[in-house]
């Protein structure tokens, strides 16, 4: 059954642990419930984030984060079929921002919003690439 992946980028509003442990606590219980996996890269300044799984639960889901008043700015990049998911172990795995992403001064001008889609895709295959224990 094709699956749908969507990434998008947005600016964090009011961004600190207990948020994000919020975020990723409610991601994870719904995101399971609905077949939808994915990652969350994410620091002070930037949110990039890609939601896999049957299209109907992936839009309902993004639907839903769109409106969520803890971040701004949600600049959709890649909405695309796929036969595979890169995150498949993860109902939501969660990264910091890595050196070889973007710096902050990147974030700042924007680079990240004006990523190509193969540049974005990329970045999560690489992250894919590295082990990380399933959340
Ligand atoms: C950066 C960010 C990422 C989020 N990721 C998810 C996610 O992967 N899955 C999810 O269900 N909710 C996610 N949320 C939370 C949703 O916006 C929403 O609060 C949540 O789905 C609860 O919906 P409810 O009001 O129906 O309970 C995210 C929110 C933010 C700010």
């Amino acid at each position: 059954m094709p699956l749908l992946q969507l990434v998008y980028a947005s600016r964090p509003f009011g961004f600190d642990a207990g948020t994000l442990i919020n975020i990723l606590f409610k991601a994870r219980s719904k995101n399971a419930a609905a077949d939808v996996t994915g990652c969350l890269i994410c620091r002070d300044d930037i949110y990039l984030q890609m939601l896999e799984g049957p299209a109907e639960g992936v839009a309902r889901i993004y639907e839903k984060i769109i409106q969520d008043d803890r971040h701004v700015e949600v600049t959709e990049l890649v909405r695309h079929e796929v036969t595979d998911r890169m995150f498949g172990k993860w109902a939501m795995r969660d990264d910091p921002v890595q050196s070889w992403m973007w710096t902050r001064e990147e974030v700042d001008r924007g680079d990240v919003s004006r990523a190509s889609k193969d540049d974005v895709l990329r970045v999560f295959n690489k992250l894919a690439a590295q082990p990380s224990e399933p959340t």
